[in-house]
C-alpha cells in the first residue's frame, strides 16, 4: 500500500514538473502520456470505435487475415515480450495464432493496468505464464533474466505508438527492442502510414468531438491533480499537420487572451496562442525500413490493409 502512495506522489510530482516546464516554453507544450488518465484511457477507448479513427480496426484487420504468417515469424515456443500493454484483442489475436508460446511478458507503466490484462491473459489463455514488468518502456530497462530459451524473443509493439516517439526516442526504442530479444530475436511492430491530409486530420478530429474531450482533458486533469486554474472552455481542439515532421499534431488553442496558474506561477496566452499535446507520426516503408537499420534490424516483412492505411511490419535482428 505504501508503495502505491509512493507511487501516485512520484506520478504527480512528475505532472507538475512537467507541466511547469512545458508551459514555460516558447511553444507551449505537455507530454503526451499525461493524456492517458483512467478518464483519458476511456476516451481514448472510445476513439478507436470512431467511424472516422480507422487505425485500430484497420489493425486489427490486418493481424487476423495475417496472424499464421505472423505466428510463423515468432516461430515455436516464443517468448513474446509486448511494450505497452493495452493491446487487448490484438495481443489475443497474436497469442492464439502462436505455437506453443512459452511466456507472455506484457510491459506497462501503469501497475494497476497491467494486473487487470494479465490477469486477462491468464483467464483466456490457462496454461500460458505471464510474467508482467512495470516499466516506461521509453526508459532504459531489463527484461527478467531467467526467460525460457526454447524458442525466440518476440518483441510487439501494435497501435502505431512508435509513432508517439520522437525521431531520437523511436531510434532509442528500437535498439533497446533489439538488445532485448537477442540476436536471434524478432518484432512485428503496428505503424500508421503516411495518406491524405484529409484522412489523417479528420482521424484525429472527429464529428462527435471524441478526440476533442480526449485533448482537453489534459486540462481537466491539470485542475483535479495540480490544483490549477484554467478556463476550460477557452481552449479548444485542434488537429494538424506538420509536414516537416510528418505527424498530426493535437493542440489546445487559446480562444482568448488569458492565464493558466498552477502551482504558484501563472502563465499567459495570447488569443490562439498553443499548447502542443501529442504528435502521432505517419511513416513509409522506406523511411521505417532505414530507421529500423540504424537501430540494428532488418525490415523483412510488411503486411497492410487493401487500402494502404496501415502496415504491420516484421524486424529480424541484423
Ligand atoms: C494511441 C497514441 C497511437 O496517436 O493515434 C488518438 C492516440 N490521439 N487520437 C494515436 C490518439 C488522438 C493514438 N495512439
Amino acid at each position: 500500500m505504501l508503495d502505491r502512495i509512493d507511487t501516485l506522489a512520484q506520478q504527480r510530482e512528475a505532472f507538475r514538473a512537467d507541466v511547469l516546464d512545458g508551459l514555460s516554453r516558447p511553444q507551449k507544450t505537455l507530454p503526451s502520456r499525461w493524456l492517458y488518465d483512467d478518464r483519458g484511457s476511456q476516451l481514448f477507448e472510445e476513439i478507436t470505435a470512431l467511424p472516422e479513427y480507422y487505425p485500430t480496426r484497420t489493425e486489427t484487420g490486418i493481424l487476423n487475415d495475417r496472424s499464421a504468417d505472423i505466428a510463423a515469424i515468432f516461430g515455436p515456443q516464443a517468448v513474446l515480450v509486448e511494450y505497452g500493454a493495452g493491446a487487448g484483442i490484438k495481443t489475443e489475436i497474436v497469442l492464439a495464432a502462436l505455437d506453443d508460446p512459452r511466456l507472455y511478458v506484457p510491459i506497462d507503466i501503469s501497475g494497476d493496468f497491467l494486473k487487470a490484462s494479465a490477469e486477462r491473459i491468464r483467464a483466456r489463455f490457462p496454461g500460458l505464464p505471464v510474467a508482467p514488468v512495470v516499466a516506461d518502456f521509453t526508459d532504459e530497462f531489463d527484461l527478467p533474466a531467467d526467460l525460457p530459451r526454447d524458442g525466440r524473443r518476440g518483441g510487439f509493439f501494435p497501435g502505431s505508438t512508435l509513432g508517439n516517439l520522437g525521431r531520437k526516442e523511436a531510434l532509442t526504442f528500437l535498439a533497446r527492442m533489439r538488445r532485448h530479444v537477442g540476436g536471434d530475436g524478432v518484432a512485428v511492430l503496428g505503424v500508421d502510414l503516411k495518406k491524405d491530409i484529409d484522412t489523417l486530420l479528420t482521424a484525429y478530429d472527429d464529428s462527435a468531438g471524441v478526440t476533442a474531450a480526449f485533448n482537453r482533458n489534459i486540462l481537466v486533469r491539470m485542475e483535479r491533480e495540480l490544483g490549477a486554474e484554467v478556463a476550460l472552455d477557452d481552449f479548444a481542439h485542434e488537429a494538424r499537420w506538420n509536414a516537416e515532421a510528418s505527424a498530426v499534431e493535437m493542440h489546445l488553442v487559446a480562444q482568448a487572451a488569458g492565464t493558466i496558474s498552477v502551482a504558484g506561477r501563472s502563465f499567459a496566452f495570447a488569443a490562439g496562442e498553443t499548447i502542443h499535446t501529442e504528435s502521432s507520426r505517419k511513416y513509409d516503408v522506406d523511411s521505417l525500413t532505414d530507421m529500423a537499420g540504424e537501430a540494428g534490424w532488418s525490415l523483412d516483412h510488411v503486411w497492410t490493409d487493401a487500402e494502404g492505411l496501415f502496415a504491420l511490419v516484421s524486424l529480424s535482428a541484423a
